[in-house]
């Protein structure tokens, strides 16, 4: 099989990680998590206080960060001016502001030039929100999973819970849905299925069969 590129995009919640990983693993691939780059962004902004709303703020700190995807082909581990913040960037302060800071312009230059790179040789499965439209539109899949609002708290809520978070799901499924909402709506590369995409409702499939048909679909190209 030539190593190729494979984008999954989708709503938070929609599982595309969980799927991302696996399919990747399954056809021995990286997995490349984007989305814990603008987190690990806004986990530095927020401790350092910068303004999120202001573009001249983000770009200054854009300047002076360093954002590093290490171990991309077993468990993503993530840092930010080499301190690891796998952890962190998953807390709901991280979770609420992340949108705010992803729709800036400069913010998504900056990713936008890390990924490109970090995909280039291929044999990667990128999951984001403009992986198939503008990160890799060249990407030979392209998957866009959804799933209910409902399924997608859910999930989330179990998520978080299982990683020690006091959560509540009709706060979750609240946060989701204002983080979508921003992702969708924002100038610069909104979360949009691609045309080219594969359009997949997980609500009511398990992780296994949402793999499982995903693989097939990649076989099918290859
Ligand atoms: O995938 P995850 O839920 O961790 O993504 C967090 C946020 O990062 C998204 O809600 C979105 O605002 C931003 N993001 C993005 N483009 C990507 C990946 C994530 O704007 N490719």
């Amino acid at each position: 099989m030539r190593p190729i590129q494979i984008a999954i995009d989708g709503p938070a919640g929609a599982g595309k990680s969980t799927v991302a990983k696996r399919l990747a693993k399954e056809l021995g691939y990286c997995y490349i998590d984007t989305g814990a780059m603008y987190r690990a962004l806004t986990f530095k902004a927020l401790k350092k206080k910068y303004d999120i709303n202001n573009e001249d703020t983000l770009r200054d700190l854009i300047k002076k960060t360093h954002i590093e995807i290490k171990n991309v082909c077993k468990e993503n581990q993530i840092f930010v001016d080499s301190k690891n913040v796998t952890y962190e960037i998953r807390k709901p302060e991280v979770s609420n502001n992340v949108s705010l800071v992803a729709k800036s312009k400069h913010v998504r230059e900056y990713m936008l030039k890390l990924q490109r790179e970090m995909a280039q040789s291929g044999g990667v499965v990128m999951d984001g929100r403009d992986i198939g439209t503008v990160v890799l539109p060249e990407a030979e899949v392209k998957f866009f999973l959804t799933a209910s609002l409902q399924a997608r708290a859910h999930r989330r809520y179990l998520e978080l819970d299982k990683k020690g978070f006091n959560v509540d799901l009709d706060t979750i499924a609240q946060e989701i849905s204002l983080r979508d909402e921003i992702d969708q709506q924002r100038e610069y590369a909104p979360l949009i299925q691609a045309i080219d995409a594969i359009l997949v409702d997980t609500s009511n499939q398990t992780i296994d069969e949402v793999v499982e048909s995903l693989k097939q679909e990649v076989e099918r190209k290859i």
